[in-house]
């Protein structure tokens, strides 16, 4: 089965655009197929942006946006928090559309290829991601629990889980790293703020 985080070269394309609402302005963001939530923003992505605005109070900050693909996250922090954006992914698709829409949305970032944190060296002030559950546990581990290694000192990861894909044990699996909190449920999603320990 063809997963939206493999590399199919042989993948058609059909560019499209879809939009998000945030906060009264509207942002524009160039998607495709083979990459995740192509037709529309995805719920847990958008709850989460609204979470983190509604309670970050921080800007200028450092910020990576982890499993990135067309950049939804990062782009909007970095707009609305006047922030520098690394978005990292798999895809190389999904970052190709990542790098036009950082470009569209007047957003200062880079894109780089990295599968969880291997070619990522520097440390953030804040991580953002909705994690590829499809990946499995292993991978979404790696995410959660390795952003300890690149957030910078009082940096914050948040990211968003549905409750039904086992949010309650994945949280249980950081608790030796971070103390975390579910900032907001919605819908079924959880999206938590976590500090190191
Ligand atoms: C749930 S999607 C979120 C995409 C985007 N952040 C959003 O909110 O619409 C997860 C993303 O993680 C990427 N991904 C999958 N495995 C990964 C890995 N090992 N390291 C980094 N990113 C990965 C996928 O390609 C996909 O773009």
């Amino acid at each position: 089965m063809e997963h939206y985080f493999t590399n199919n070269q042989n993948l058609k394309s059909q560019m499209r655009t879809i939009t998000l609402e945030i906060k009264g302005e509207v942002f524009t963001f160039f998607s495709d197929l083979g990459v995740f939530s192509k037709d529309k923003i995805d719920y847990g992505s958008r709850v989460l942006l609204e979470t983190v605005l509604e309670n970050e109070e921080r800007s200028n900050l450092n910020i990576l946006d982890v499993g990135c693909g067309y950049g939804v996250l990062g782009i909007t922090l970095g707009h609305f928090l006047n922030s520098n954006v690394l978005a990292s992914d798999v895809n190389e698709r999904a970052l190709h559309l990542c790098k036009k829409n950082l470009k569209i949305n007047n957003v200062v970032g880079e894109t780089i290829v990295s599968n969880a944190y291997e070619n990522i060296v520097d440390t953030f002030d804040l991580i953002i991601t909705n994690p590829p559950i499809r990946a499995g546990n292993t991978v979404i581990l790696d995410i959660l629990r390795n952003a300890k290694d690149h957030l910078k000192e009082n940096g914050s990861l948040w990211f968003v889980i549905r409750k039904d894909q086992g949010a309650k044990s994945i949280l249980k699996r950081l608790e030796d790293i971070y103390n975390w909190q579910v900032v907001k449920k919605s819908k079924g999603f959880y999206c938590i703020m976590a500090k190191i320990r």
